[in-house]
């Protein structure tokens, strides 16, 4: 009956259409004269089902005020502005009336039958009318069969002293006498309401039992015979000998829930002289069958030692909002059917392994918003039936009690590091700790049942796994919200971090200053629907980034300036405000998209904008056009056409650049093969000499085994057959015995040219100086360039200048370096002996001599 009540009522509000209606009017079923300044009852079609009269100057409601209306069921008439009689059978002209609003008139009249002829009304509101205890004690509610629900509250009513009618209310199931003053309430008063069953009986604030001394002997059970499902007894000023008191009179009623909110109960945190509930306080209760207690919002602070112990039935304990510091041993013993303790907002600093004792078939236990700092191993170990820890906002460091159970909140703790400990859970929140390392992150994603795990706001910045085993992972919802990815991706770190999560469908990652997104990152997502990117600053998205299963995209926030839109065609949900969109033609596909798209794009338009150019900062998207950009689009493609063909010249230029450098060795060789093939070595043929030598050699006899190898042995004519020139060199060419000047003198004399092989052994070695100023000499008196200068090894020109005499030379000529890739040997070495055989006529022509390995020094 009460839920068939509640639907209706609820039926009857939350359907009303009223907002769109125009004021003071009506449109047949409801009339809508709410602040209409009426002050009668207006005419109203006789269809009407809700007349909606408050706040109006109606003084006088009598037999006459209404017309006839039938299908009238909801009267609204509270809150006139002037005092207010009703008469006698004032509403007997609505037959079916249901609902009776007139809370909050000042009703200076009421005719004791002014409610007479409503056999359907389910519900009277007659809050804060000034009514007095007369409107009980006389029968003004007789007759009304269908009452259920009463509301008297915040009235001048003293007692409850009820009318006999009251019996006959056999619908009856609330009744709120809260915020009267109604000092005490003995068996006598309550008698007609003896043998029902009320859902609620409200006697909140008012004064009960604690203003004036009660003679508790005399007084007894006001509940006496009745079966409440909903006792409130808040904000009563209840001390524990009130309530101690109280529960022992009414033994025996039935009380489901009882609610002493905001009592006075407890000695508070740092005083002694108010006591805290002991054995005695609740034994009266003991028979009640008591199923829920709410005891928050008081000064509890000790849990004494079996006070709770008759409670036998109880389900519910609600201890919020105390100051409980001290759980003594076997403070909930006794409670053998507890599913559900509430310990929020107290003052716990430490739990300790004997503190739930007693608590067999306690599933939730909410400890949220205290001080614990640290629980022992076994605390909640023993509770065998406990699916729900609630640890949110304490002070914990480590994790290490937490048993195998399905949901376990943790956020707004001080951890740092968790330690690697087996557990299964279900739905595990951690949001607003401190943790930085991912590897607590890997540890989290394999244990095992795992569906929900919330790490938002904490400081997830470094990696140090380095987990390879992706078994099949169960989770399916993840949220890293407000970290720091990015520090560990950019470093290359942690890539792997989604890999085996094939059943996660919702990622949060918004917050974590990513700049990119690591390639890949997503790839096993394959059932993830929902990805928060929000807040980020990506300034792109690759194409195959996002999961393809993706249905609800929120990148919004970032710093994306000219997206495809290919990558969200396939979303339903997408938001992409508070971009850095470059509203240039590129953006166009975009612009055209957005307008067309069938995905609902979330957020206003005016938060889809440019951020440049400067002229457009700011404004939306939406109100761009693309018209000038569809001009350019048959420019765009004869673009793309030569951006085709530059790309391809590139190309070619690329890899032929590329095989020049890296093969420029064989090349040459080819070269010369084909050379050889084609010419028959006629370059090489040579007219006949007037000099013995084709070229002297001078280098530091310390280099002799280099120069060998890497170079007379491929000129030389006597070193190979192949080879042309005739070399001469100190070690095989000098006269043994002869002045070593002479010789020196003989060889640059008698040879067409001179090549110094300049060294770091060179210019310590004094002989070659010699040879070398000698041949400078030569240059100088024959007007011919004799001398050909190579530098060997990495001497830089400041050692070479150095020395006078081959600065001398170094300011007017050029020189050649050594290769210092092997496979340009080669064709150094051609180019040398081309420099060699080459008949100088006139000194400047050498000059123009363009060589890879040339170097001008000014
Ligand atoms: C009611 O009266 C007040 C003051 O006289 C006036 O401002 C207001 O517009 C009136 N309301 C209607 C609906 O007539
Ligand atoms: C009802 O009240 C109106 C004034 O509001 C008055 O004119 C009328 O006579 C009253 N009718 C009865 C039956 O009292
Ligand atoms: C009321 O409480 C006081 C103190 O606990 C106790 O001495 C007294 O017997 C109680 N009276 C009744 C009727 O329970
Ligand atoms: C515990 O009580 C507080 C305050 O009344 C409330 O906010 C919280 O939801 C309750 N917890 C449970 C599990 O009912
Ligand atoms: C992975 O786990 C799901 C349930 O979470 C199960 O249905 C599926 O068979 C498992 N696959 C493998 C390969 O173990
Ligand atoms: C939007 O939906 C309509 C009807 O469902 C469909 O015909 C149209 O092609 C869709 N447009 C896009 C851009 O997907
Ligand atoms: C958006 O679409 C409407 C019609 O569907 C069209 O008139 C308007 O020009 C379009 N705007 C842009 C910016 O494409």
């Amino acid at each position: 009956m009460a839920d068939q009540l509640d639907l209706l009522l609820g039926v009857i509000f939350v359907a009303s259409p009223m907002l769109g209606m125009p004021p003071c009017s009506s449109d047949g079923q409801i009339a809508l004269f709410r602040l209409c300044n009426l002050t009668q009852i207006p005419w109203v079609l006789h269809t009407t089902e809700r007349l909606l009269l408050s706040f109006n100057y109606i003084s006088m409601v009598n037999a006459t005020s209404f017309p006839l209306l039938e299908q009238l069921m909801l009267l609204e008439l509270g809150t006139q502005y002037t005092p207010m009689t009703i008469d006698r059978e004032a509403f007997r002209n609505l037959p079916n009336l249901r609902i009776l609003d007139l809370g909050q008139n000042k009703i200076k009249v009421l005719n004791p039958d002014a409610f007479q002829g409503l056999p359907h009304l389910l519900e009277l509101r007659l809050f804060s009318c000034e009514l007095s205890s007369v409107v009980l004690r006389d029968g003004y509610f007789r007759n009304l069969n269908s009452l259920a629900r009463l509301d008297l509250s915040a009235n001048q009513i003293y007692s409850l002293r009820l009318h006999s009618s009251f019996q006959e209310l056999n619908s009856l199931k609330a009744i709120d006498f809260s915020f009267n003053e109604i000092f005490t309430l003995c068996e006598e008063e309550l008698k007609p309401l003896e043998g029902k069953t009320l859902s609620f009986f409200g006697l909140k604030s008012t004064s009960l039992f604690s203003r004036v001394s009660v003679d508790w002997e005399t007084c007894r059970n006001p509940f006496r015979g009745m079966w409440l499902e909903t006792l409130d007894l808040s904000s009563n000023g209840w001390t524990v000998t009130i309530t101690g008191n109280f529960s022992s009179i009414i033994w025996g009623s039935q009380v489901s829930s009882l609610f002493l909110t905001h009592h006075i109960m407890g000695s508070g945190f740092g005083f002694q002289n108010i006591k805290d509930p002991d054995q005695n306080t609740f034994a009266g209760l003991a028979t009640s069958s008591v199923y829920v207690l709410d005891l928050s919002h008081g000064y509890i602070f000790s849990l004494n030692s079996y006070v709770f112990k008759t409670l036998k039935d109880l389900k519910l304990l609600n201890l919020a909002y105390n100051k409980i510091n001290k759980i003594a041993d076997n403070a909930f013993y006794g409670l053998d059917k507890l599913q559900v303790l509430n310990m929020s907002s107290n003052l716990l600093g430490e739990l300790y392994n004997s503190n739930f004792y007693g608590l067999p078939r306690v599933g939730y236990i909410d400890l949220q918003k205290n001080h614990i700092g640290i629980i022992q191993y076994q605390t909640f170990r023993s509770l065998k039936e406990l699916h729900t820890l609630d640890l949110r906002d304490n002070a914990l460091k480590t994790i290490n009690f937490i048993p195998s159970i399905l949901t376990v909140f943790l956020s707004g703790n001080k951890l740092v590091r968790l330690p690697h400990i087996h557990f299964t859970a279900n739905f595990i929140q951690l949001s607003e700790n401190r943790l930085e390392n991912l590897a607590d992150l890997y540890f989290l994603l394999r244990v095992p049942q795992l569906q929900f795990l919330i790490l938002n706001q904490n400081r997830l910045s470094s990696c140090e796994a380095i987990y390879t085993s992706s078994e099949n992972l169960s989770l399916e919802q993840l949220f890293l919200a407000e970290n720091m990815l990015q520090l560990p991706w950019e470093n290359g770190l942690c890539w792997d971090i989604f890999k085996g999560l094939f059943h996660l469908q919702v990622l949060y990652l918004n917050s974590n200053f990513l700049h990119f997104l690591p390639p890949g990152i997503f790839s096993d997502l394959v059932s993830l629907r929902k990805l928060s990117l929000g807040a980020n600053r990506l300034t792109t998205l690759s194409p195959d980034t996002l999961p393809a299963n993706l249905e609800i995209l929120d990148i919004s926030r970032n710093q994306l300036f000219s997206p495809d839109p290919w990558l969200f065609a396939s979303l339903s949900v997408l938001d992409i405000t508070h971009n850095e969109f470059i509203c240039q033609c590129e953006l166009s596909p975009f612009i055209t998209w957005l307008n067309q798209t069938n995905v609902t794009l979330l957020g206003s338009p005016a938060n889809i904008y440019c951020m440049y150019p400067d002229s457009l900062l700011g404004t939306s998207i939406y109100s761009l056009s693309t018209k000038d950009c569809d001009e350019e689009e048959a420019l765009q493609s004869l673009k793309f056409l030569l951006f085709i063909l530059c790309t391809i010249t590139l190309a070619l230029l690329l890899i032929s650049t590329i095989v020049a450098i890296k093969f420029r060795g064989s090349c040459f060789l080819c070269y010369k093969t084909i050379q050889k093939l084609m010419f028959k070595d006629k370059v090489w043929s040579l007219e006949p000499s007037a000099y013995r030598y084709d070229a002297y050699f001078c280098f530091s006899s310390k280099d002799f085994e280099w120069a060998q190898n890497a170079l007379l042995k491929h000129l030389d004519v006597q070193y190979s057959s192949h080879n042309r020139l005739r070399l001469c060199f100190e070690e095989r060419d000098f006269i043994p015995g002869e002045n070593h000047i002479s010789n020196i003198q003989a060889a640059v004399w008698g040879s067409r040219k001179t090549v110094c092989l300049v060294s770091r052994q060179f210019l310590k070695d004094g002989w070659c100086l010699e040879a070398f100023r000698y041949a400078h000499g030569r240059c100088l008196s024959d007007l011919k360039n004799v001398l050909i200068v190579v530098v060997v090894g990495s001497l830089s020109q400041y050692q070479l200048m150095k020395h006078e005499t081959v600065k001398g030379f170094l300011q007017k000529q050029q020189y050649l370096r050594w290769p210092e890739d092997p496979q340009d040997i080669g064709w150094f070495l051609n180019k040398l002996s081309g420099h060699i055989l080459k008949e100088e006529k006139e000194k400047k022509r050498s000059n123009t001599i363009q060589l890879q390995t040339l170097t001008t020094i000014s």
